[in-house]
């Protein structure tokens, strides 16, 4: 997507082809700056301290945290260690191990000595495989908002409902959830999108909000708490948000919060659908309640919040009283019988162990546990 006219990516290779730039997602929307990591080291604190975040954009920076690792060590200690490093930053985006699993079966059959360059290789392919099934995405969620102009009688703007940020900012481009979005304005069709802000890192607030106003896109950030007032008086059409893991069985994890949403959904008839690209499901489990791991973030991410001052600079400030606890859950998981239908590259299917098997049918036979 392009900032000011400039086309981005959210994840590059600096002119030297070997330094890996991201855009510091920690500065928005207030600063638009960009970083060079250069080591295995600089990738995993990316992942952890979010300057990156968004299960796919996670698993691309994981790509090429690899890539980096095996410019300085190529050997098969270096590989298992570099990929045990980076799949202890962030526990639930299952796209992390998805993409260490994925370079892991690229490189070891390798001789060490052709390591670094293959892993630079298989690296930009994720990130130009993520780009093709976040387009495709688009397209088949476009179908949806489409049809729901349609069903206005295209009197209005259709209304859309989104939670966190599963925009280009989460991926490598397009987004997932967003990117129906985009097609749709693009199309001329006219969207309107309610931003949930996202407590407590208010990825919708500053991420979503930012890439939608940068393309044009029409939306109003409301707190949280809103959506369901809003459902109540037919003010929301759809909801799409994404997914940071979704079990066999089509049950998601994502941000907190999500399955509040949900169920404000499912009490007023709006349908809610989740956008996903194939390596965000997880096979081996069929319980996502009981079998996603839900990552628990320093408290400091709720009681202290990031701002602009008067004066221009970005400052940090407390938000609770010094004396009072917190606990900051980062993820929930949605129940698939909340879900009206999970948009993936390959189409819009039911949220259920038979609806991604029937665009999975290599998968079928294939029992849950098996991976
Ligand atoms: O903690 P974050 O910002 O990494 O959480 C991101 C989300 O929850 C997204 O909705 C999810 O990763 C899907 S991104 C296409």
């Amino acid at each position: 997507m392009n900032v000011g006219d400039v086309p981005y990516r959210t994840i590059w290779l600096a002119g030297n082809g070997e330094t890996v730039e991201i855009v510091d997602q920690t500065r928005l929307p207030h600063e638009f700056v960009t970083v060079p990591l250069d080591t295995l080291e600089d990738a995993a604190h990316a992942i952890r301290a979010m300057l990156v975040r968004g299960a796919p954009l996670i698993g691309a920076t994981a790509a090429y945290g690899i890539a980096l690792a095996m410019r300085d060590d190529a050997s098969d200690p270096a590989l298992e260690a570099a990929a045990a490093t980076l799949a202890a930053t962030r526990p639930t985006a299952v796209n992390l191990r998805w993409a260490l699993d994925d370079m892991k079966a690229h490189l070891a059959p390798l001789p060490a000595a052709g390591r670094a360059e293959a892993a630079y290789a298989r690296a930009a392919a994720i990130c130009d495989e993520d780009v093709a099934i976040c387009r495709a995405i688009g397209e088949h969620g476009l179908a949806l908002i489409r049809a729901a102009y349609e069903a206005n009688g295209r009197s209005r703007p259709v209304q859309v409902m989104t939670h966190c940020n599963a925009g280009w900012l989460a991926t490598v481009d397009w987004g997932t959830a967003t990117a129906p979005i985009y097609m749709a304005h693009d199309a001329g069709i006219p969207v309107h999108v309610w931003v949930d802000e996202t407590r407590p890192r208010n990825q919708g607030a500053f991420l979503t909000a930012w890439e939608l106003g940068g393309h044009g896109v029409d939306h109003t950030v409301i707190v949280d708490n809103a959506g369901g007032h809003l459902m109540q008086h037919g003010r929301v059409d759809l909801l799409i948000t994404g997914t940071d893991r979704t079990a066999a069985s089509g049950d998601v994890a994502n941000k907190i919060g999500t399955y509040l949403k949900a169920l404000a959904a499912a009490d007023n008839g709006v349908p809610f659908y989740v956008a996903l690209p194939g390596p965000t499901i997880d096979w081996t489990i069929m319980d996502g309640l009981r079998d996603i791991p839900i990552e628990e973030r320093d408290p400091a991410e709720v009681t202290d919040i990031p701002g602009r001052a008067p004066d221009g600079s970005l400052t940090t400030v407390r938000i609770t009283p010094a004396s009072s606890p917190a606990a900051n859950f980062a993820f929930d998981v949605t129940p698939a019988r909340l879900v009206s239908g999970l948009i993936t590259e390959r189409g819009v299917c039911a949220a259920s162990a038979d609806g991604l098997l029937s665009l999975w049918p290599e998968r079928r036979g294939r029992a849950a546990g098996t991976g």
